[in-house]
């Protein structure tokens, strides 16, 4: 049966009627709430502090401590999506679908341990039924049968973060609606940092100057007749040709946090000669690899996990869809770099580049421009 895209209007329609997207469309995911069971095991969170997280768009990370001592925390923090009109490249619109306004998601930073309770909020004046799955939960769909909301809605989570490392987060309303909402821009990452800190991989403690998020997003924009990007007045109106574009795998645009560019310029990433700087990338939804130009990953938590150790002096690494990846790297010449996904296709025809502008003086010994171009004597 060929389904027709263009007759369904809202997601809980969708995920009701078709067969062949039954197995991730359950009733729970079209607005009930999931039943849960006979406990084994009550929450043990009597007694802890709780505090409360304010999260930054990207590529900054909430205000955070890399070491902790003490209990674990519950860490809480509110959630809205927002559905709105993005500019992905220039005159190029996409009817996108997100947390908080950003794509990629704001990074939620916390430690092995803590609880995270967060609140997820579908203000009403939204048109389509969201919820989250968190990569570092265990369980329900990775929370995601537990938040399902409908415009005017709001929901609780509440999971502990016992494994460390580098997580996606992303939207997982059922059925094609998941991919539907990641490739809209529904997707973030958090951080469950080891509360004694990051390790190197010889075990000794290692700490960084400043972090930054780098969320990659494959977009696939619908272009009409004469190759122009279209435009839509809704998600649901672009939902039907933007599946057409989906299927083929083959995304109109790659970015690295929202828009063609985003992180250049004046809003370059910035380090001094000298600075470790923590590079967390994450991709929802398709592979990607990452290579620092002139640099390299001193440091790579390849696969996101904290709790292996990390790999040394690599060039590009992996991200593989679905997961976030961390890289660690002192900067050791001044000047401007270029952070890219190394499919150089993807880098300089379709957006996936960054760049860090990097503060310092010059090591001759590293590098040194021994003759200028000039005729060949
Ligand atoms: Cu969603």
């Amino acid at each position: 049966m060929k389904p027709s895209y263009k007759k369904w209007g809202r997601s809980i329609i969708v995920a009701a009627s078709l067969p062949f997207v039954s197995f991730l469309s359950t009733a729970s995911f079209a607005g009930e709430a999931m039943e849960i069971g006979e406990i084994g095991v009550e929450s043990n969170i009597a007694g802890l502090e709780r505090v409360t997280q304010t999260l930054v768009a990207p590529p900054f990370l909430p205000v955070h401590e890399q070491v902790v001592k003490g209990a674990p925390k519950i860490v809480a923090m509110t959630m809205k999506i927002v559905e709105k009109e993005m500019e992905i490249a220039e005159d190029v619109f996409v009817q996108a679908m997100t947390f908080e306004g950003s794509n990629p998601a704001p990074m939620i930073v916390v430690h092995e341990g803590d609880y995270v309770e967060l609140t997820l909020q579908n203000p009403s004046t939204n048109t389509m039924v969201h919820n989250i799955d968190l990569h570092a939960s265990t369980g329900a769909m990775g929370g995601g049968m537990l938040t399902t909301v409908s415009p005017g809605q709001e929901a609780v989570l509440r999971f502990h973060a016992t494994k460390s490392g580098v997580f996606v987060y992303h939207c997982a309303p059922g059925g094609t609606m998941i991919p539907f909402h990641v490739v809209s821009g529904m997707n973030g990452a958090i951080m469950v940092l080891p509360r004694d800190g990051l390790r190197d991989e010889a075990g000794n403690p290692v700490s960084y100057d400043k972090a930054y998020y780098i969320g990659e997003q494959d977009w696939y924009v619908p272009q009409d007749e004469d190759g122009e990007f279209k435009r839509y007045a809704s998600p649901s109106e672009a939902m039907g040709d933007t599946f057409e574009v989906m299927k083929t795998l083959l995304p109109t645009h790659l970015t690295f946090n929202g828009k063609v560019g985003a992180i250049t310029g004046e809003n370059a990433m910035t380090a001094r000669v000298g600075e470790s700087v923590l590079f967390i990338h994450s991709q929802a939804n398709r592979d990607s690899r990452v290579h620092l130009i002139g640099g390299h990953g001193d440091l790579v938590w390849r696969g996101g996990s904290f709790g292996d150790k990390p790999a040394t002096n690599l060039q590009s690494w992996s991200v593989v869809g679905g997961e976030a990846a961390a890289a660690l790297y002192t900067f050791q010449q001044p000047g401007l770099y270029a952070y890219v996904n190394h499919n150089l296709i993807e880098a300089i025809l379709l957006g996936a580049a960054a760049h860090v502008s990097v503060e310092g003086s010059w090591n001759n010994d590293l590098m040194e421009q021994v003759v200028k171009p000039g005729p060949i004597k």
